[in-house]
């Protein structure tokens, strides 16, 4: 009896087994046939954008620099040489949009980070430097330095040197104080000590008071000459979204972009 029991069961098990599958099959839907296009050669839709402007490549010296001033905001030449200069970075989602927007355009920019922004975004500097762009020392914590004392001074530029060098084995070779705020003394003890000159700007469009993109872009193409080094902080979106008209207006206006350093190889006197 158990045994004509677990025979049936069987049984019946194999039938579920056939049903489902058969079930199963019935389901499976034949794929459509593939769809045969053609090209329409009678129609194109135009593109919306220009071909992008693109920065030639310069070949200028970087390293080492013909430093001998302490102190520039500009390098006098009649060349079309112009250094970007982006500070207070880096951002985890400006910084990188910003990336983008160089790199399609072959430019080279030189980035004044924030030694705190610096250990908060590692990935951020190490793809900086891969992209070409130069870095400079804008110390740790951003404080004014001219109101410190020369060891205080010493802790922010070592502080900042040290986590970059760390993070993607490049030194620093300029420094720039936050809000321009140094002393002569200080500079001369830095340029020194360190071998950095202090690098100010010539060309400031006050984007960090948020006057919108627009009017950023014109301050930029407006004022900006020969030699000119650009401020501006990766740090604002309104900054960033007014790149593209910058750069691109730069660039129609047969300016070369390079970054500090290779600007510094052209010379110039103190400013
Ligand atoms: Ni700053």
């Amino acid at each position: 009896m158990i045994k004509r029991r677990s025979s049936i069961l069987a049984t019946l098990s194999v039938l579920t087994v056939l049903v489902s599958c058969s079930a199963k099959e019935t389901a499976v839907v034949a794929p459509p046939a593939p769809v045969k296009t053609v090209a329409n050669t009678a129609h194109r839709t135009p593109s919306i954008r220009p071909p992008a402007l693109r920065n030639p490549s310069v070949n200028l010296s970087n390293s080492p620099f013909n430093s001998t001033k302490v102190s520039y905001s500009r390098i006098p030449t009649a060349a079309p040489y112009i250094a970007m200069t982006f500070d207070d970075g880096p951002h985890p989602v400006y910084t990188p949009r910003l990336l983008d927007m160089l790199r399609k355009r072959n430019i080279k920019a030189t980035f004044y980070v924030v030694g705190t922004n610096v250990k908060r975004y590692p990935s951020i500097i190490r793809r900086i430097v891969a992209e070409g762009h130069e870095i400079g020392n804008h110390t740790v914590n951003h404080p004014n330095l001219s109101k410190m004392s020369n060891s205080a001074v010493r802790n922010e530029l070592n502080g900042a040197r040290d986590s970059i060098v760390a993070i993607c084995g490049v030194k620093p070779r300029t420094m720039r104080p936050p809000y321009g705020a140094l002393t002569t003394s200080q500079r001369s003890w830095i340029h020194s000590e360190y071998g950095y000159p202090t690098i100010l700007w010539d060309v400031d469009p006050k984007d960090w008071q948020k006057p919108g993109a627009s009017v950023v872009a014109s301050r930029i193409v407006q004022g900006t000459r020969n030699g000119s080094i650009v401020l501006a902080h990766d740090i604002h979106q309104a900054t960033v979204d007014a790149m593209p008209a910058s750069l691109d207006g730069l660039l129609r206006k047969g300016f070369k972009f390079v970054t500090v350093s290779q600007l510094l190889s052209l010379g110039g006197t103190a400013q």
